[in-house]
């Protein structure tokens, strides 16, 4: 970074800068409020945003130094925070376009995954793959996530679900953070199933995790937060509060994915336990939602993955409304949301929640920022922030979620560098 050129992007016609939420996310209403500047402008030095205001303004303060800069003009263009997907699977190996057919036959996601596919067959194909065959297919993602606008990524292990292979995945995800544009945020879901060796003693599988993994993976640094998914079948209420706690006395921060198939009290044990986020969350009670919002628990909503399992959106419009703070993200694995397209996901959160175009972008940036504990770093536009910008090739913002299944990305800039043109 040193020596690099300032960079400056003149003229946004709306530079969305959701500036003045890096404290707490955005709830309510004040989701709506984007803090647009019109004719924006940008100064970045250093991979650091410097300078945010009308064009004019910048000018005017770095009219010495306009020579200096390589200066980018985005007359006609929407500029965004970089945007960022708070919740994905993205570390694995294979594909389940098999069992889409099978779905669309009329099984279920369960049902094929208590028949040793679904997760299980993830599980299979990647414990066989090695570090570099694991590194090869994921990169491939994060390509498409950057070329998508994502600057961002949280990635989950959780189809290891051993020792040595969740290992295998968190360092995947640790090495393309190292090498990859995209930033990789991890999280330990050793707790994502139970593996079929351990289907008759399911608790046996709990206290392997809580013994054997999460103090390995927290003493490795290869974690910064502990999911667990929490589904009838899957791991009860008190298995999940029992890993998560044990993850928090390592440091792990706690994530949920919460009530997705059926109500089961997902909701209310992330209020109990201070989970950062609850995902899914299509079946959580009233009380839970409530006991959500008085936690300040970010609802981290996966529309994609409704659509994909023809199942019916978590209440985007009901949990604003109640004052969750509420985040979007892809879901990103090949089950149940095989797409890295945020911005697709975007569309679903205003035809399929009710949520407005200010909303879900709101969802993808701060807010996507305070579900992954970087509301300081990134998802706002302001002085001091990390120079994770993204130039569209629209007028507006409410064109992004307006035009579905078109990638409007016309520049993508990462630590202040332009890395997608
Ligand atoms: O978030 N719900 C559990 N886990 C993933 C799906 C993983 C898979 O099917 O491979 C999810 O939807
Ligand atoms: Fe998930």
């Amino acid at each position: 970074i040193l020596n690099q050129k300032p960079l400056l992007i003149r003229h946004a016609k709306q530079l969305v800068t959701l500036a003045g939420s890096s404290d707490k996310p955005l709830c309510g209403q004040e989701m709506n409020d984007l803090k647009i500047i019109e004719d924006g402008s940008v100064w970045i030095e250093n991979g650091v945003i410097q300078k945010v205001g009308k064009d004019e303004e910048i000018i005017k303060h770095y009219l010495h130094r306009l020579a200096e800069a390589d200066t980018i003009d985005a007359t006609g263009r929407l500029v965004t925070p970089g945007l960022i997907d708070p919740h994905t699977h993205l570390v694995y190996a294979g594909s389940r376009e098999n069992e889409f057919e099978m779905r669309l036959k009329g099984a279920t996601y369960m049902e094929i995954m208590n028949a040793g596919g679904g997760i299980h067959a993830t599980t299979r194909a990647t414990r066989q793959a090695d570090h570099a065959q694991l590194f090869t297919e994921s990169k491939r993602r994060l390509d498409q996530f950057l070329l998508h606008g994502v600057t961002t990524v949280e990635a989950k292990s959780g189809y290891g679900l051993t020792l040595e292979h969740e290992i295998k995945q968190l360092e995947v995800a640790q090495a393309l953070n190292e090498k990859h544009e995209v930033d990789v945020v991890s999280t330990f879901m050793g707790a994502h199933a139970v593996p079929a060796e351990y289907r008759e003693d399911p608790d046996r599988y709990v206290d392997k995790v809580i013994t054997g993994m999460i103090p390995e993976v927290a003493r490795r640094g290869l974690a910064e937060f502990n999911d667990v998914f929490c589904e009838r079948g899957v791991f009860t209420p008190e298995q999940s509060r029992r890993i998560l706690e044990a993850g928090l006395e390592y440091g792990l921060k706690p994530k949920i994915h919460a009530d997705e198939i059926e109500p089961y009290g997902g909701a209310e044990l992330a209020a109990a336990v201070d989970c950062v986020s609850a995902d899914h969350l299509l079946k959580a009670s009233d009380e839970g939602i409530q006991a959500m919002t008085e936690k300040g628990v970010v609802g981290v909503l996966l529309p994609g993955t409704a659509f994909f399992l023809m199942a019916e959106v978590a209440s985007g419009r009901k949990m604003i409304d109640a004052g969750v703070p509420v985040a979007l993200s892809t879901d990103c694995n090949p089950g149940s949301s095989p797409t890295v397209s945020l911005p697709l996901i975007m569309n679903l959160g205003c035809l399929k929640m009710g949520m407005t175009p200010a909303e879900v972008l709101a969802a993808v940036t701060i807010n996507a920022a305070h579900a992954i504990c970087r509301g300081h770093e990134i998802g706002s536009i302001e002085q001091g922030k990390k120079a994770d910008l993204v130039i569209f090739d629209v007028p507006n913002y409410m064109s992004l979620s307006y035009f579905y299944g078109v990638n409007h990305v016309h520049t993508v800039i990462k630590n202040g560098k332009v890395v997608v043109e």
